[in-house]
């Protein structure tokens, strides 16, 4: 089921005004004292540890992103962009791209990268105050940069290599079919974790060409399964790839069945000209579980929730909003968040409702040249009975202030390309039988003392386990 709504800028949806009325939404709330931030700023002591934890993979010589953020000399030029960069907020333009808003809904995610206040504080103080270098005797050891850690997911234990393609550089986009890939697994195997990058010919420091949404990559995206061929085989679909999208840890009690004999197959890949002649193919990475592994709970699913086929965004007004809603069949264990919009795309909220209980799981801002996902940590991920109903709200920006958008002057509406747009939740959950519901929530009432937990509004109704009393 979907519904949607377009909203005068400033209003609030009714479910919003209904929480607000009465309270119940519970948020946690940052304590207000500003972060201790120490007397002198140095950059080998304090600086550099924040940057090889959260900027590095991507600041790097044959990194991703245009400069490197490695020695004093390099980053000196950059401290006041830096300061701009790291503290404007959980909107389009923050480094490192990662969305989540610290003041609302679950706080812990996998692989998040993102700077607390006290570091945003001392990198904005280290750059008010001359970014002095310090004492290079306080240094941390330099990272290093392998293939284990140019992977998110680690070294993978199989790479799969799609034939390469060629687009032009002013080329229309294009859809369609890929040659299937055979994996060659000869048993069955359970996958841990899977990422896929764009491997071209652009080179790293002068991409030239364009700047749009994507930038130097020519795959947009894949939607593909695996599938053993010859027709009565299965075919299994597989999280989508998408440019800027992160990797998918699959939960470990959930791990997903890749089959012996399987191909990969897409008949809907976009390719989309960054611009310039490029030569480009993806690698799958695979990262598989022990070979004697097996799964407790069914593999986890994407729910897909949103919709794609009749948004209507007003040109040149910020702050309109979109509305989706699905009720969920099963309990389910909502292991991931992942705001799929366009180019207008600002911001992306996931409520849970059941009964009187309202609660914002997650609220993410968004920017099209960065398409993330958020997998919750394994202890905190939501746990929604069956009946309860999942609400996402799209926050579209389609003014000038947005920069992904070409011409605001332009009503947008539904479709494929680059320049039409989509309102989805691609996350992932996981269905649990009653039995296994229950255990879920008594694990998550020993691992919390709160009374409320968000992301599980039947926690309270479980049995405490014996000795575990949050009683002061
Ligand atoms: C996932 C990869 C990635 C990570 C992690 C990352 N960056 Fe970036 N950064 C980029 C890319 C790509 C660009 C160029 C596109 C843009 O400006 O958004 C960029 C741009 C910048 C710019 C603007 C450069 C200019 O030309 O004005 C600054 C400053 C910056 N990053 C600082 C940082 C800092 C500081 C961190 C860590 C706290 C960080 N970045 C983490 C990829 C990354």
């Amino acid at each position: 089921m979907t519904v949607k709504h377009n909203r005068l800028a400033g209003t609030f949806g009714l479910a919003l005004l209904v929480v607000a009325a009465i309270g119940v939404a519970p948020r946690v709330v940052l304590t207000a004292a500003p972060p201790a931030v120490p007397g002198n700023v140095t950059f080998s002591r304090d600086i550099a540890p924040i940057l090889q934890r959260s900027c590095q993979n991507c600041h790097r010589p044959d990194g991703v992103a245009p400069m490197s953020l490695v020695s004093y000399a390099e980053v000196r030029p950059w401290a006041r962009a830096i300061k701009q960069r790291t503290s404007i907020g959980p909107k389009a333009g923050v480094m490192p791209p990662w969305y989540v808003e610290k003041n609302i809904g679950i706080q812990q995610y996998k692989n998040d990268p993102s700077l607390s206040d006290l570091e945003i504080a001392m990198v904005a103080k280290w750059a008010d105050t001359g970014a002095v270098e310090g004492n290079a005797a306080d240094l941390p050891p330099a990272r290093t940069f392998d293939d284990a850690n140019t992977w998110a997911i680690g070294t993978p234990d199989l790479v799969i290599k799609t034939k390469d393609v060629v687009v032009k550089a002013n080329t229309p986009d294009w859809w369609g079919e890929i040659e299937s890939v055979p994996i060659g697994l000869t048993e069955d195997r359970y996958v841990a974790a899977l990422q896929i990058r764009e491997v071209n010919d652009v080179p790293s420091k002068d991409p030239g060409g364009r700047t749009t949404v994507g930038g130097r990559y020519v795959f947009h995206h894949m939607i593909w399964a695996t599938d053993q061929g010859g027709g009565g085989g299965t075919n299994t679909p597989w999280p989508v790839h998408e440019v800027g999208r992160g990797a998918d840890f699959f939960p470990p009690e959930a791990g997903r069945l890749l089959k012996k004999g399987e191909s990969v197959v897409s008949n809907s890949i976009h390719l989309h000209s960054n611009g310039r002649d490029t030569t480009a193919h993806l690698e799958i990475g695979f990262k598989l579980l022990p070979k004697d592994y097996k799964p407790t709970l069914k593999p986890s699913q994407s729910r897909g929730l949103g919709n794609g086929l009749d948004i209507s965004i007003r040109p040149n007004e910020a702050n309109q909003q979109l509305h989706a809603y699905t009720v969920l069949q099963e309990n389910t264990k909502v292991t991931s968040f992942e705001p799929h919009l366009h180019a207008p795309g600002a911001r992306m909220c996931l409520e849970a409702i059941w009964g009187l209980n309202i609660q914002t799981l997650t609220c993410a801002g968004y920017d099209h040249n960065w398409v993330r996902g958020y997998d919750y940590a394994d202890d905190v991920a939501p746990l929604l009975p069956k009946g309860t109903i999942l609400h996402i709200t799209g926050y579209m920006d389609n003014s000038p202030a947005n920069r992904n958008v070409p011409d605001p002057r332009n009503w947008q509406g539904s479709g494929n390309r680059s320049v039409a747009n989509m309102f989805i939740d691609l996350g992932q959950g996981v269905a649990l039988s009653d039995e296994q519901f229950e255990q879920e929530m008594i694990k998550r009432r020993q691992s919390t003392k709160a009374d409320v937990i968000i992301g599980c509004p039947l926690c309270n109704t479980v049995q405490r386990p014996m000795g575990t009393s949050n009683q002061q």
